[in-house]
C-alpha cells in the first residue's frame, strides 16, 4: 500500500532523514520506534506532503507522492493525525470534526463517519457540542484521532496518540487503534510506548538518528535485546 525508499528529508538546508525504507501492506498496523529526535514525526510529515523531501520514492497504491500537495495527498486517503494533537480549542467537538471532512461533500457519508466516530469515542458524543478546549488531555486525543478519521482514510498516521496519557487511558487508546485497523484502516503508528505499540502491531521498524536499523515482525521486535535495552526497559 504504502512504499517508501531512500527517503531523505530535512529542515532547511539540514538533512535528518537519511535514506528511510519502509513498506506497510494493507491492512497492516505497523509500528515505527526510536528515540527523541530520530526522525519518526519527520517521516511522517514527509509522507503526508509537510515535509518535501531531499530525496527518495514514495508510492501509494502504485502511486508516487512526491510533489503532491497535502490536501491531494489526504485526498488519496491518508490522513495523519499529529503529535500534540493540534485541535482548534475554541471550536466545539462537532465543529473540529466537521473540519476533518474539510476535503469531501458526500455529507450522508460524512453523517454516517460522525455515527462511526462516535461509536468509537462515545464521550465525544455526549460532549458534541463542547469547546474541544475544555476537553481533557485523553477526550483532546481521542478527538484528533476522530478528526482524523473523518477524512476517511484508507491510510492512518498516528504520532504519538498516547503521549501524556494516564495508563488507563493509554489502554483505551491502543484497544481503539486496534478497533480502527480491524473495522479496515490501515495504520502506521509512531510510539515512545513501545511495549503497547509492539503489543498492537503487525510488524515495525526501528529508527535511529534518521536510519532505519531495524524491520521485524512485533514479536520479534519485542523479543530483540536490543530493542529491550532501548525501548522496553531491559
Ligand atoms: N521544524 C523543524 N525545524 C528544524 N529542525 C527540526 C524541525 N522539526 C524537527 N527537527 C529536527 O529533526 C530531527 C528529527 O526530529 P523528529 O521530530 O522527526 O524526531 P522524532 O523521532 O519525532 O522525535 P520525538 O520522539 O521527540 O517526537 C531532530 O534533530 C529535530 O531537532
Ligand atoms: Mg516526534
Amino acid at each position: 500500500m504504502l512504499a517508501v525508499d531512500g527517503l531523505k528529508a530535512g529542515y532547511g538546508a539540514t538533512t535528518c532523514l537519511h535514506g528511510v525504507s519502509l513498506q506497510v501492506q494493507a491492512g497492516e498496523i505497523i509500528a515505527l520506534l526510536g528515540a527523541n529526535g530520530a526522525g519518526k514525526t519527520t517521516t511522517l510529515m514527509a509522507i503526508s506532503g509537510l515535509v518535501r523531501p531531499q530525496a527518495g520514492s514514495m508510492a501509494f497504491n502504485g502511486a508516487s507522492l512526491i510533489g503532491l500537495a497535502p490536501e491531494h495527498i489526504v485526498e488519496q486517503g491518508i490522513s495523519q493525525v499529529p503529535e500534540g494533537r493540534r485541535i482548534l480549542p475554541r471550536l466545539t467537538v462537532l465543529e473540529n470534526l466537521e473540519l476533518g471532512a474539510y476535503r469531501r461533500n458526500d455529507r450522508a457519508a460524512i453523517r454516517q463517519d460522525q455515527e462511526r466516530v462516535f461509536a468509537l469515542f462515545p464521550v465525544l458524543a455526549e460532549r458534541r457540542r463542547q469547546l474541544a478546549g475544555t476537553l481533557s488531555g485523553g477526550e483532546q486525543q481521542m478527538l484528533a484521532m476522530a478528526r482524523g478519521l473523518m477524512a476517511r482514510p484508507t491510510l492512518l498516521l498516528l504520532d504519538e496518540p498516547s503521549l501524556g496519557l494516564a495508563p488507563k487511558l493509554v489502554l483505551a487508546i491502543f484497544e481503539i487503534i486496534t478497533r480502527i485497523n480491524q473495522d479496515g484502516t490501515t495504520i502506521l503508528l509512531v510510539e515512545q510506548n513501545a511495549y503497547q505499540a509492539l503489543r498492537v502491531a503487525h510488524r515495525g521498524y526501528v529508527l535511529e538518528a534518521g536510519r532505519i536499523v531495524l524491520a521485524d515482525t512485533a514479536a520479534a521486535l519485542a523479543r530483540n535485546s536490543k530493542v529491550k535495552s532501548a525501548y522496553l526497559g531491559g
